[in-house]
């Protein structure tokens, strides 16, 4: 489904002129400086960049985890900043579904649970949500793993669960910071085939960060992110 206000297709996401700087000890460290993105539904881009480039910095900005130092974010055409905390994590659960680089599971809980945990934080368990996390751990090679505490499941194994936490909730936008990173040949093609259906079947659009070429080259657009801005690659 387009959004469509007065006739005009409305961007699921618009970034004016982000800019991010970490404190150091001595000054700053600028990462992102100047980040114009614009971004509609069912569309798909890549960005690659050098280690520390800032691609994930971007991607907690644009998530509103992050916030910037100046510059203006919407996301389907509400403006960012002017929520409230709890409106902004009631409206991240709704639109964004996040596979963090670094996995970010509940160490307690088992694969099945862990992604359920998605669902269950924006309300919406119940037997249908139940058997689509068990489908989506099917379509990510992790069925045999549902029980698996998340502490005994290997790296690739845990890329896998976040892969299907992200894709709980039926988000609109997808961003993916490196989630093939940990996963061998075939197991990362299956990931990256599960991603672009999302978006060639469903619609939804996908930020995919990725140092793998064939995979950037397999989303509509390729961005290099460079001195903190975002180019073609
Ligand atoms: N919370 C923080 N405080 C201080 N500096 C930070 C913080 N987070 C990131 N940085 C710095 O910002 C820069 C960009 O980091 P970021 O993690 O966004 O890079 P990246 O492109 O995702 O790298 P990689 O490919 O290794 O994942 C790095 O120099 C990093 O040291
Ligand atoms: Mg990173």
């Amino acid at each position: 489904m387009l959004f469509v206000v007065n006739n005009i297709v409305q961007p699921i996401l618009v970034a004016k002129a982000l800019v991010k700087a970490f404190p150091a000890q001595q000054g700053s460290v600028p990462v992102l400086n100047g980040i114009d993105f614009r971004f509609s539904r069912g569309e798909s881009i890549s960005i690659r960049g050098e280690s520390g480039s800032g691609k994930s910095t971007l991607l907690n900005v644009l998530s509103g985890l992050e916030v910037a130092d100046s510059g203006s974010l919407e996301w389907q055409g509400q403006g960012v900043s002017s929520q409230s905390l709890s409106s902004l994590a009631r409206l991240r659960q709704q639109f964004i579904g996040f596979v963090f680089q670094s996995y970010y599971l509940a160490p307690e809980l088992n694969s099945l649970e862990n992604v359920l945990l998605g669902a269950r934080i924006a309300g919406s368990l119940n037997e249908n949500v139940r058997a689509r996390a068990i489908e989506l751990l099917e379509r990510v090679g992790m069925g045999h793993r549902l029980q698996h505490n998340a502490t005994k499941l290997s790296g690739g194994e845990r890329q896998r669960v976040a892969v299907a936490r992200a894709l709980i909730n039926d988000p609109p936008l997808i961003l993916a910071d490196e989630p093939t990173g940990n996963l061998d040949e075939a197991t990362a093609a299956a990931v990256m085939d599960l991603l672009l259906e999302m978006v060639e079947e469903d619609k939804k659009s996908l930020i995919l960060v990725t140092h793998n070429p064939e995979f950037a080259a397999r989303t509509q657009q390729q961005l290099i992110l460079r001195r903190g801005v975002l180019g073609v690659a």
